[in-house]
């Protein structure tokens, strides 16, 4: 079995990695070296039986002897550590959660149900840097691969409803605590039929409002509001999460560079209080006038993990939502019908859990092809 060097798999998306690695059996494929950032020589995790100790995640030497490195450690790793591996002459694959590489001209950006057929040749033509996309991208090709793929789509746009854990582990706690604090301000009111409503809001805007309340993760109270803000401020008007949604969309499916292939792909990018799973509303212009039979088909036909929800009430209510999909692998696309602008232009509405397929899946399942 070859053996994989695992970087960060103790954090919020390596513990997600892990899990789905020991759900699919993954360990009895690779010899597993566990390395850690604040560890070293500390005992390597139960679930793999026989890993030893842990390696020191900062030394070269160590890391160069592995053919295989899987990191879900952070970007600031990544651009501390993989130059120096590769300045040391290390030709391994680097399989890597982080954004640092993703559009850098030798990486592959890994959706396998997607883009299988970009990663096959690139891995021919020796290509060593897989990359996860970000998540709401991976999430929303997931679902409506099969139009992308078939060439049915002349532009789309993307309107999110991110959950908190796209800022990481904090930003859940956080957003929690704000609900906590909220509910506290107003709880005796609350427990009073006969209060008065307005009352209660006044209250609660007043707690949000305070300085008191910690929103030191997200800048800004996200319980009771959203930000329509995610990542940097490109100072175009841009976000970068919404250069991302277009530059990640066309580099999966193979389409980057080329202005007369690039589908055109932008939106707003907007942070809500949702705990795992992110939900996009989508407007798409297709390039034919396809019934909403066929576009059901070729949703539902694409890969086993979409799967088209009826676009009623009741349907929509019981599985398109983000606590009916958290954790699974499952991504929901509903909300499909004809707009008024015309018979070629549709909505869609789509949902995955952000750490599975927006994160760990496609990790675990380039590894799988790594190795097999
Ligand atoms: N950037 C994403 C978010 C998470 O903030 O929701 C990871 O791709």
């Amino acid at each position: 079995a070859p053996s994989v060097g695992l970087v960060g798999w103790r954090g919020m998306v390596g513990s997600v990695l892990m899990q789905r690695m020991q759900d699919e059996g993954d360990f009895d494929l690779i010899n597993p070296v566990f390395f850690s950032t604040s560890n070293a020589g500390g005992a390597a995790p139960a679930f793999a039986e026989g890993a030893g100790r842990l390696e020191d995640a900062y030394d070269i030497d160590t890391l160069a002897k592995l053919p295989i490195i899987v990191t879900a450690q952070g970007g600031d790793y990544t651009s501390e550590v993989y130059p120096k591996l590769r300045d040391a002459g290390w030709d391994g694959l680097w399989i890597d959660a982080a954004s640092t590489l993703r559009m850098a001209d030798d990486a592959i950006i890994v959706l396998d149900p997607v883009n299988r057929d970009v990663i096959d040749a690139g891995l021919s033509r020796g290509v060593r840097n897989f990359v996860g996309g970000n998540c709401t991208v991976s999430c929303m090709l997931m679902g409506l691969g099969g139009l992308f793929k078939n060439g049915l789509v002349e532009w789309g746009t993307s309107m999110t409803y991110q959950a908190a854990s796209g800022g990481g582990a904090r930003h859940m706690r956080e957003l929690l605590n704000q609900f906590g604090a909220l509910n506290g301000a107003v709880a005796a009111q609350l427990a009073d039929p006969s209060s008065a409503i307005l009352e209660i809001d006044r209250k609660v805007l007043a707690t949000q409002r305070s300085a008191d309340l910690d929103a030191t993760q997200f800048g800004v109270p996200l319980a009771g509001s959203v930000i329509p803000w995610i990542d940097k401020d490109l100072g175009n008007g841009q976000s970068k999460e919404e250069w991302k949604a277009g530059a990640e969309t066309n580099k999966i499916l193979g389409r980057g560079g080329d202005a007369g292939t690039r589908i055109p792909f932008d939106g707003l990018c907007v942070r809500i209080g949702a705990m795992r799973s992110h939900s996009q509303a989508l407007t798409l212009k297709l390039t034919e006038d396809l019934s909403v039979a066929e576009i059901e088909r070729i949703i539902d036909a694409d890969n086993e993990w979409a799967k088209v929800v009826p676009n009623t009430k009741e349907a929509t209510l019981e599985q398109l939502t983000p606590v009916a999909v958290s954790g699974t692998l499952q991504i929901p696309v509903g909300r499909i019908r004809k707009l008024e602008m015309g018979p070629e232009f549709i909505s869609a509405f789509t949902i995955g859990d952000q750490l599975l397929w927006g994160a760990a899946e496609p990790l675990r399942r380039m590894l799988r092809i790594a190795t097999g």
